[in-house]
């Protein structure tokens, strides 16, 4: 008789790479969420009770809460690099191994801290609106001044693989000198990038651009505020494409009113998403994006292929080759 078969939620509408592996197991049963939108609370403690594995990314909430009510789940497979939204010690305690996609999204997302860059500090995001508006009016030669990144200094809060790949693109491009400020000492970014490890004052009062690419942890959550913002240069443009929670969003806005720092690339808000007359948005030196750090092909299809295998390696030998909490398994 054949075993039975693991069923499968599946939370969101994830690109075909690794979904239809998983569908042409005969090992899995998978039940696709049909809407666009995410899932209310309800509807995922609903739908998860009668599910083995729930596959799911940064909008499904995977708190104690629900981790206790469905501590039947044999496994979480989140699609995303950053698992803030999911309380891993939780999942630990009740034996629920957690697997993530690291890595596949590094380029993607370096490719959009670089180019909030380029585009904070070119005021291209704002410019583009007033074409839109009937007002580019003619050439104006003092109208619109933007500031070059050339032989600026970056500092990168996080120097993790999304971080070194943001400082390569900076010093390839711009060769701009490198700071940095992370748990642990970089040996490969001091080489390759003659990267320099600095405490977080001096990342803040000697960077032109300070690039955020931290987990969000209780450690993190808003340490981008006003006494931050305060003892950066007036000058200096704020990258965030890790976690919008990472700076708070009230003091950002008040910096940059205040003329404390010159502008601000997001790719990451609190909340998402943002509200339509949030006065960032209307902003010269300010460029958001609705969280699309890791939205290519590449990266979204290598993301599902990740988190399909976490599940199908973990099913086949008991290991998961991306875990967040090995603890689990090695128990
Ligand atoms: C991640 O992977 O954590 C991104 O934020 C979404 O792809």
């Amino acid at each position: 008789m054949m075993a039975d078969k693991k069923r499968i939620l599946v939370t969101r509408d994830f690109p075909p790479a690794g979904i239809d592996r998983l569908k042409e197991n005969s090992a899995f049963e998978l039940t696709q969420w049909e809407m666009d939108r995410p899932m209310t609370r309800e509807e995922l403690l609903e739908r998860a009770k009668d599910h083995d594995v729930v596959l799911c990314t940064l909008t499904e909430r995977i708190d104690r809460e629900f981790l206790e009510a469905c501590s039947h789940l044999e496994m979480i497979s989140q699609f995303a690099v950053g698992y803030d939204n999911i309380d891993v010690a939780a999942a630990a305690e009740l034996g629920i191994p957690v697997g993530f996609t690291p890595d596949a999204m590094s380029d993607a997302t370096a490719d959009i801290a670089f180019g909030l860059m380029i585009a904070s500090a070119r005021k291209m995001f704002y410019l583009h609106n007033t074409i839109a508006k009937g007002e580019w009016g003619y050439f104006r030669p003092r109208g619109h001044l933007g500031v070059e990144l050339s032989g600026k200094t970056l500092g990168i809060f996080g120097m993790g693989r999304i971080g070194m790949k943001t400082a390569q693109r900076c010093r390839g491009a711009y060769n701009m000198e490198i700071l940095y400020c992370s748990r642990n000492r970089k040996p490969e970014a001091e080489k390759e990038l003659d990267a320099a490890l600095v405490d977080f004052d001096t990342l803040l009062g000697k960077s032109d651009i300070v690039s955020a690419h931290c987990a969000l942890t209780a450690g993190t959550r808003h340490i981008f505020n006003r006494d931050a913002f305060e003892r950066m240069k007036p000058e200096a443009i704020f990258i965030n494409t890790a976690r919008g929670p990472i700076h708070h969003e009230p003091d950002l806005i008040r910096a940059l009113e205040g003329g404390e720092i010159r502008g601000a690339g997001l790719d990451v808000t609190d909340p998402e998403p943002m509200r339509q007359d949030n006065p960032l948005l209307f902003m010269e030196n300010v460029c958001v994006l609705p969280h699309v750090g890791s939205g290519t092909n590449e990266a979204r299809n290598e993301m599902s292929a990740m988190a399909a295998d976490n599940i199908v390696e973990f099913y086949r030998n008991g290991r998961i080759p991306h875990i967040v909490n090995p603890e689990v398994l090695s128990g």
